[in-house]
């Protein structure tokens, strides 16, 4: 053992400890904690002497040590680790403190959302941000070639992935993994080659809804989904539907409701029209059904996929899309 004596060893020891701490390295030779086991050689009887200096003397030479080895050039100071992942040898850069934060818009009104869904029976699951063609589009009753493949200008990448282009890849997914009722939300990010304007932006969220069970209807569908939005906007709303064409359902329709902020007068939000076109939904094809393992003889079901940034830039009268990945602090303190 180095130290015979306890208190030089216990002293040894927080030495060590305040030196690592320290940024003026050389201040530990006036360490209190030293400077006090001198003091205490100076007073101490003559038999216990000896053996406590010699300890202080071993201490002493120690921290000399630890200086010298501190003011060593860097490279013989400590080995740098080259094939560390990441940049483990460099200090850690310091948090800023939680209090200057807030949440993210979206992230805040998703909860609220998904919220209001859970309380209308949906669990939800999670959508990806890779993906590949079987579940972008083949799952989904795109046959190979189909025209409708080029309504989705997505991003690929060189092993043939797919940045989903919307939530409705894991539809699949979810009609296999649950058996009938079928009640799930999926909310998601989604990503388009867009070209990019204050009502378009390459990547934005979605949310998608799926609903199978026995004897499911398009007025089901419709009383869901303007139940959610008068809850959403706290009054009541008028809705319509009009056909259109989604090969994962069939009936398709696109999902209007009468503005909730000018009640159908005209506004800037509606475009002076008094109505939101706000999402496209439908009855889940019969051969959407089939490929995620659901007989479409026996169940039948609704889905509809929605614009999450948009739903929040209405409620809060956002105008541009692109303040939502703009890191404008400006912004974002809006909503803190
Ligand atoms: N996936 C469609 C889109 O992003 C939206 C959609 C339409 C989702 C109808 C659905 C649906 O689930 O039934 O363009």
């Amino acid at each position: 053992m180095r130290y015979s004596n306890e208190q030089v060893r216990a002293a040894a020891e927080q030495l060590r400890e305040k030196f690592e701490g320290l940024e003026e390295k050389q201040a530990i030779r006036r360490a209190p904690e030293l400077t006090a086991l001198y003091d205490q050689l100076k007073t101490m009887p003559p038999e216990g002497r000896a053996g406590f200096g010699k300890d202080v003397n071993v201490l002493k030479n120690e921290i000399e040590g630890w200086v010298k080895e501190h003011n060593l050039p860097i490279l013989k100071r400590s080995a740098i680790d080259v094939t560390a992942p990441l940049d483990i040898n460099s200090p850690k850069p310091e948090l800023l403190s939680t209090q200057f934060g807030s949440r993210h818009p979206l992230m805040s009104e998703l909860e609220n959302i998904l919220g209001i869904f859970a309380r209308m029976g949906f669990t939800a699951v999670e959508s990806r941000q890779l993906d590949d063609d079987y579940h972008m589009f083949t799952s989904l009753n795109f046959p190979q070639g189909h025209p409708a493949r080029d309504e989705y200008d997505t991003f690929v990448t060189q092993e043939g992935l797919i940045a989903p282009a919307h939530t409705s890849v894991m539809q699949n997914r979810v009609l296999k993994n649950t058996k009938p009722p079928v009640r799930v939300v999926i909310p998601g990010r989604t990503f388009r080659n867009e070209d990019l304007d204050a009502r378009h932006e390459h990547t934005f969220y979605q949310l998608e809804g799926i609903y199978v069970d026995k004897g499911i209807n398009a007025g089901n569908l419709i009383a869901t989904l303007k139940a959610f939005l008068e809850e959403y906007y706290g009054q009541t709303l008028e809705v319509k539907t009009q056909p259109f064409y989604f090969p994962f359902t069939e009936p398709s329709f696109e999902f209007t409701l009468s503005c909730p902020f000018c009640s159908k007068k005209g506004c800037n939000i509606c475009s002076q029209s008094g109505w939101i076109e706000l999402l496209g939904c439908g009855m889940i094809h019969p051969n959407v059904l089939k490929e995620g393992g659901i007989d479409p003889n026996e169940y039948t079901g609704f889905a509809w996929g929605c614009g999450i940034d948009r739903l929040v830039m209405m409620k809060n009268g956002i105008e541009d899309v692109r303040n939502f990945h703009s890191g404008n602090l400006n912004f974002l303190r809006q909503f803190s």
